[in-house]
């Protein structure tokens, strides 16, 4: 018999009575979201949703019309609930208030509504980061960032959904990480990957080689030493420009992704709260371990809603590897 996404989550949550109803009804939210962009992102190309918005975010970069798209839907799904105090996107600028003052307002959701936006227009694996954080202690400043700098470890569910050869939903909340693929022809998320677990050692490195004179020298040096049998295994590369989509393979097939800081993104390229940290979530979560070069990413305090970071994130070979080379170089 199938296990559905909801069937399921309902079991988890009964294991665990300090999970209350309304984290399950705020995973109803992500599901309904990404039926709806996949279902525009699978139509990408026939109707009139290729291409910018001829907008910029509030990074300075083109937004392209699916952004937009994933972004509102997201934004509406999640403030029907009324759990949600604040949530954060990365396509608006400052926070946006929803039930905050309410005594209902539980929790603050941050997400990336669409990931690898320049694989769009060239029918290449895309994705949605989400994570959901409690609401913060009560202050005597109950500013809506409040809600949101709050580091890792906070994160009471976080995961994320891929619009690849198939829509595969990751997600933990702290048990475990669980994968659901939709099988379209029902419109429901199946159980299709229960407790997943990253392989200790994989065989693929994945960094963006064509910035090898932009990167720090000690993380080129690392990847070179992956190469030339460090850890003992041939290496081969992937990299997709969807981190996302990098990361998903990570997960599946072990290995290690980086991207580190460069003279154009001196504090790195990806960005803490809705990419790196719901990444993180699901690695240790799954046993692997994702870093910022110097810390574990969910130990990263965050001090700006868009802020970023480097990410290294990968199995525990080559993230104990890569530690230790750090140490030394
Ligand atoms: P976004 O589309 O949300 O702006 O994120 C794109 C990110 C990430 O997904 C990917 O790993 C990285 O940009 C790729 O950057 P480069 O093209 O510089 O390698
Ligand atoms: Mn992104
Ligand atoms: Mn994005």
């Amino acid at each position: 018999m199938l296990t559905t996404f909801q069937q399921h989550i309902v079991q988890e949550f009964a294991r665990r009575p300090e999970s209350p109803m309304e984290l399950q009804w705020l995973m109803s939210a992500v599901i309904l979201a990404s039926k709806l962009i996949q279902a525009q992102v699978r139509r990408a190309g026939l109707g009139n949703i290729l291409g910018s918005f001829d907008e910029i975010n509030s990074h300075g970069e083109v937004q392209q019309k699916l952004d937009v798209y994933a972004n509102e839907t997201l934004i509406k799904c999640f403030s029907l609930r009324q759990s949600v105090g604040v949530i954060a996107s990365e396509e608006n600028e400052h926070p946006i208030v929803v039930h905050k003052d309410s005594p209902e307002a539980q929790y603050a959701i941050v997400f990336d509504p669409l990931d690898g936006s320049s694989n769009i227009d060239v029918a290449v694996t895309i994705g949605t980061t989400f994570s959901i954080l409690h609401r913060p202690e009560r202050t005597d400043s109950d500013h809506p960032l409040d809600w949101i700098l709050q580091g890792g470890r906070r994160q009471v569910a976080a995961g994320y959904v891929l619009y690849g050869s198939s829509t595969v939903l990751v997600y933990s909340v702290g048990n475990g990480v669980h994968g659901f693929t939709l099988d379209p022809s029902v419109g429901s998320y199946v159980l299709s990957h229960e407790n997943i677990v990253m392989p200790e050692q994989g065989h693929y490195y994945s960094f963006n080689e064509a910035y090898n004179d932009k990167f720090p020298r000690r993380y080129v040096e690392y990847v070179d030493g992956i190469k030339k049998g460090a850890l003992g295994k041939f290496y081969s590369s992937r990299f997709i420009g969807s981190m996302v989509a990098d990361f998903h393979r990570t997960l599946l097939r072990g290995g290690i992704f980086i991207y580190p800081e460069t003279p154009n993104y001196p504090n790195g390229r990806l960005r803490l709260l809705y990419e790196a940290n719901p990444i993180a979530f699901i690695a240790e979560q799954a046993g692997g371990q994702a870093s910022d070069g110097t810390q574990p990413i969910l130990d990263v305090r965050p001090l700006e809603i868009h802020q970023r970071t480097p990410l290294v994130v990968g199995g525990k070979r080559e993230m104990d590897y890569f530690r230790e080379f750090m140490l030394k170089n």
